[in-house]
């Protein structure tokens, strides 16, 4: 059997990391910058992070949910802490998408209402309702389609005025930061603005944190520097530190019910731990506070550079808008510099590396890039 062909690939095999740094199967060295997409939050291979979860592995790897997990329990109380939403309830599944999903379904169990207002360029993931809350067509099989859905312009408040003056909303469903999109901020205006329209029409605020959450941006979550609190947030991705793992916290006005919600895999033992794994190093090693500063290094590195026609993001969650004369940078710094990056089209680089990312290694970033411009 052949895998299924949806993946573009590069013809490059890690098959070792520490921290930052990747081997491949030859022997090569890269710098890794994009941490598998957002996921890598605590560095690769991180030794408390392969200690505590082998040491789970040696007892109890999975049981479902039908039983008493105290590794679960320790998890919603430590990540109430940690995000300041001690008082929410936390209910956890496998992915982005299935957070984004049973979001989007308690929204509606709560509200008894179905549509629900989403962004234009957002990305909310590819199950059923994330997908179609996602602003792109090109993902969405005719089986998605739902005018339940109504997409506005971010920070655009009038326009989310008028959508939900109709009365008929669940919910609104906003990224922290958009980063699919190419890393678009909401403004700290328009996240008040929002706050206020979904408390007048009866509005389940949901914050999408899975890419912009769990330290990345120099706070736990990315809404959390302009101040507003969310209903929902959903998370996932640098959760677990690549192992799958998505939360949902949720707001203590919204009532659970037996059978509400429900998962096979969501909360197991070895999940659990590795989420845990992950709270102890970012509390250990101050890694949010490593997040704020590596990016205002980067910021301040990045000033006025030749290449760029505009830097965007906070923390670590960064978009280098490229002039169109330095389109296929990102190749180079791959194949030439061996630096990891991610991307948004062909004019944005993304950079999402772990938190734990060091001064020098920035630096030898900035150092490889500006030998190519
Ligand atoms: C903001 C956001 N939401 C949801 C998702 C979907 O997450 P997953 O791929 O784990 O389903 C992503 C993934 O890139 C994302 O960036």
């Amino acid at each position: 059997m052949n895998l299924f062909d949806v993946y573009p690939l590069w013809d490059i095999e890690p098959v070792r990391g520490l921290d930052t740094t990747l081997w491949d199967k030859n022997g090569e060295v890269y710098t890794d910058l994009y941490g598998g997409h957002a996921v890598i939050s605590v560095g690769h291979c991180h030794p408390h992070y392969v200690k505590m979860l082998s040491e789970q592995l040696d007892k109890l790897g999975f049981y479902s949910n039908a039983v008493q997990n105290s590794i679960q329990k320790d998890l919603a109380a430590r990540l109430g802490k940690v995000s300041g939403y001690d008082d929410y309830a936390l209910f956890l599944c496998n992915s982005g998408a299935e957070a984004n999903e049973n979001a989007l379904k308690v929204a509606s169990f709560h509200t008894g209402k179905a549509k629900v207002l989403a962004f234009r360029k957002a990305f909310h993931g590819r199950t059923s309702g994330a997908v179609a809350a996602t602003d792109n067509p090109k993902i969405q099989a005719p089986f998605n389609s739902t005018e339940n859905i109504v997409f506005v312009q971010l920070n655009d408040l009038a326009a989310v005025d008028a959508e939900l003056s109709k009365g008929d909303f669940a919910a609104v469903i906003i990224e922290g930061i958009q980063g699919v999109a190419g890393i678009y901020e909401p403004t700290d205006k328009f996240m008040h603005g929002l706050r206020s329209l979904c408390d007048k029409y009866g509005c389940v605020l949901i914050l999408d944190e899975i890419q912009s959450g769990y330290g990345r941006t120099g706070k736990f979550f990315a809404h959390q520097h302009s101040g507003v609190l969310a209903d929902i947030i959903t998370t996932a991705k640098g959760m677990g530190n690549g192992f799958p793992i998505g939360g949902v916290l949720i707001s203590p006005t919204i009532k659970p019910s037996y059978g509400m919600l429900g998962t096979t895999f969501g909360g197991n033992h070895l999940a659990c731990t590795a989420a845990l794994a992950v709270l102890d190093i970012i509390e250990n090693e101050h890694l949010v506070e490593n997040a704020a500063k590596i990016g205002e290094y980067f910021h301040s590195a990045f000033a006025d550079n030749k290449a760029i026609k505009e830097y965007r993001g906070k923390g670590l969650m960064i978009g280098l808008e490229l002039k169109d004369e330095y389109v296929g940078l990102r190749n180079r710094l791959l194949f030439e510099k061996h630096f990891f990056t991610g991307a948004a089209g062909a004019q944005v680089i993304r950079l999402l590396p772990s938190l734990t990312v060091s001064q020098e290694t920035a630096e030898s970033f900035v150092n490889a890039w500006n030998s190519l411009i």
